[in-house]
């Protein structure tokens, strides 16, 4: 496989990196996955404006322009052996001569581009919806920016993994806030309810397609506050992210989600969202195409 690093293509068993390098020293980096269908990137100016948000978050500064990142993200894509995609790019501080927290001075950042196989929840899984666990959000007050520092993320993760689980949701000081790695929707009474973006969730790109064709569709929705409360009493769950696009949770800690005979299957909101997810990313390559 051939990844980018460092200003060359290489085969991913040459690509080397000092063990100096701030990101394996101190998770000081960002990073990106961009989901590729057909090798056409979807969304892909929206999730480097994500980059460019978590670069100057950190106070990195962005190695590359728009064109620049396109034309190497387009590389790596022409040049995987298969279609659908999940590129990763990730920028870090760089390395320098010593372990040092302050930042290093003239010290060139590592951009490190690779591809894996797009692997998007299966069929059965999807009509299934998954189960989750909820946690206390221990994160740091940065979670808007995309950083590799997810060891918070991982631990979080874990627990949903141990647990026979597909994702941790979050509830930090007692309001909803996303997953381990996706944002998370409410659906009550036919409102879907997203809770707003600020320092306390990633800026999804989903999240965001979601918002947009609710508004396209007509259905009604609301960005606000979710107490547990709230989250608990859910008529529908979902969880939303570039690879498992959007997913409904179907059991939450041990309890089927939703009432009566709908408890405990994906509802029909989660099944129109990713019935106009679907016709909006083909439209969307079929414009790229064009
Ligand atoms: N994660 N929130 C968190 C904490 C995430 O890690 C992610 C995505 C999202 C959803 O963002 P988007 O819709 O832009 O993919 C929300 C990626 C996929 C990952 O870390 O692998």
């Amino acid at each position: 496989m051939t990844v980018y690093l460092n200003g060359q293509f290489l085969p991913i068993e040459e690509a080397k990196i000092s063990p100096l390098d701030r990101g394996f020293l101190f998770g000081d980096g960002a990073y990106e996955v961009i989901p590729v269908y057909s090798r056409r990137p979807f969304r892909i100016d929206e999730h480097l404006r994500r980059l460019q948000t978590t670069l100057d978050g950190i106070r990195l500064s962005n190695p590359h322009g728009l064109a620049e990142w396109r034309a190497l993200v387009e590389r790596i894509v022409a040049g995987a052996e298969f279609a659908d995609q999940s590129v990763y790019i990730q920028v870090t501080r760089g390395a320098d001569v010593k372990r040092d927290h302050p930042f290093p001075q003239g010290v060139a950042p590592t951009v490190f581009i690779y591809t894996a196989p797009l692997v998007t929840p299966p069929a059965a899984v999807r009509e299934a919806g998954v189960a989750a666990v909820s946690a206390l959000d221990n994160r740091w007050l940065r979670c808007d920016l995309k950083t590799v520092s997810l060891l918070a993320n991982v631990l979080l993760r874990q627990q949903a993994v141990d647990a026979g689980c597909a994702e941790t949701v979050m509830l930090r000081e007692g309001y909803l806030t996303e997953g381990a790695a996706s944002n998370v929707f409410v659906v009550k009474d036919g409102v879907l309810l997203a809770p707003p973006k600020d320092h306390r969730v990633l800026p999804g790109v989903t999240y965001d397609i979601v918002l947009e064709l609710a508004a396209r569709h007509g259905m009604p929705f609301a960005v606000r506050e979710i107490p547990e409360a709230e989250l608990r009493a859910a008529d529908e769950l979902w969880m939303t992210s570039s690879t498992k696009e959007v997913l409904p949770i179907t059991v939450l800690d041990g309890k089927p989600v939703g009432r009566g005979a709908a408890a405990g299957k994906p509802g029909p909101a989660a099944q129109r969202m990713y019935a106009w997810y679907c016709a909006f990313r083909d439209e969307v390559m079929r414009k790229a195409d064009a």
